[in-house]
């Protein structure tokens, strides 16, 4: 038993008071950051209708030379609303699609993903009028950016480069400052002066929606199905970003952490990977080995060795001019050509 302020008090249902001040304390500061080179955004508050659109972590080594300044734009347009549309560019396999998937996890960031292939119509990103059974008539049906808008998601137009322009040209309003999505095809009726007024629907765009942007570089002539980006649409995102490939040190502990091999593997998979992407640059071979690639020549190494498993992880995609390209260093190792 204490004194205090002329009150007995147990010391049981002290300790019980001290516990609960320290709940509410930790309450009150429960404001989460993610934090990289000293720039902090604020962790999204968790809500159940779109938890399930936050995309799962996976393991990610941040490296791009502009994490700071998505980081700083991103936190720019969750305080301050000031909107930051962002491009990324680079070889297929550098991480792009992977980079915006681990910031939407680390900030709970819930991300609507449309992939860019030639097959997205206007219905399926903007939406269409469909017969429903149950009414005997036709309703409305959200695609998937007003979806995304109503819902306060972010979008990730994956390899946008792969969709029509023609679609793609129904996204410029909702990126520049009108910040609206133009609904034409949905008819709603409203009530102007005791008339009824039929109007288009204009959906706008959430403050908190980010909008990305991947693309793979469509001037090599290497990635089939993708064209350029109209300038109009380019200069609406306000950043673009150029994605390379891992440095090696990072590269080789992706390999290591994701695949279990040991260092001394994978720093001869690196080194491979990286003589191919220097022949890629100078034109003197056509298939860069990607960091899927070194995966998945890693992951099979477990199982038949390194020099039997390049065969069909990466020398299957190789003509013989690459092969000779990477002829020196291959046989180093002891790896000869396929036959
Ligand atoms: N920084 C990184 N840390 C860990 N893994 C990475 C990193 N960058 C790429 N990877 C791995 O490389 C693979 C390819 O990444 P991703 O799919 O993001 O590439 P991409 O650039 O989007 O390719 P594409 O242009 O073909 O869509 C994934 O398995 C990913 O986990
Ligand atoms: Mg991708």
């Amino acid at each position: 038993m204490e004194l205090s302020k002329g009150r007995v008090i147990p010391t049981k249902t002290k300790k019980k008071v001290k516990k609960v001040a320290k709940k509410v304390s930790k309450k009150q500061s429960d404001v989460e950051y993610f934090e990289y080179k000293g720039i902090k955004v604020k962790r999204r508050p968790l809500e159940e209708s779109t938890q399930y659109l936050i995309p799962k972590k996976r393991f990610f080594i941040l490296e791009n030379d502009y994490v700071e300044e998505i980081m700083w734009a991103i936190q720019q347009q969750q305080e301050e609303g000031d909107p930051w549309n962002i491009l990324l560019v680079g070889e297929p396999g550098t991480g792009k699609s992977e980079l915006i998937n681990y910031l939407c996890a680390e900030l709970n960031i819930p991300l609507m993903c449309i992939q860019g292939d030639g097959e997205q119509s206007i219905a399926d990103l903007v939406g269409c009028i469909a017969f429903n059974e149950e009414k005997g008539g036709t309703v409305w049906q959200d695609g998937k950016i007003p979806f995304a808008l109503r819902n306060h998601c972010s979008l990730l137009l994956d390899e946008m480069n792969g969709i029509l322009p023609d679609v793609l040209m129904k996204t410029h309003s909702m990126l520049d400052d009108r910040r609206q999505l133009d609904l034409k095809e949905h008819i709603l009726e409203i009530e102007v002066e005791g008339r009824v007024v039929e109007v288009p629907e204009v959906v706008s765009v959430p403050n908190e929606t980010l909008v990305f942007g991947t693309m793979n570089p469509h001037d090599t002539g290497r990635h089939v199905g993708t064209k350029p980006l109209s300038p109009a649409l380019e200069s609406r995102f306000h950043m673009k970003i150029q994605v390379n490939y891992l440095s090696a040190p990072n590269e080789e502990k992706m390999i290591v952490t994701e695949t279990g091999v040991t260092k001394d593997i994978a720093q001869k998979i690196v080194t491979v990977a990286n003589e191919s992407r220097n022949a890629f640059r100078n034109q003197e071979m056509s298939t860069p080995i990607d960091h899927r690639m070194t995966k998945a020549w890693a992951k099979l190494s477990l199982k038949f060795g390194l020099e039997r498993s390049i065969q069909s992880t990466i020398l299957s995609r190789l003509d013989e001019a690459d092969f000779d390209a990477l002829r020196g260093v291959l046989l180093s190792y002891g790896i000869s050509k396929p036959v």
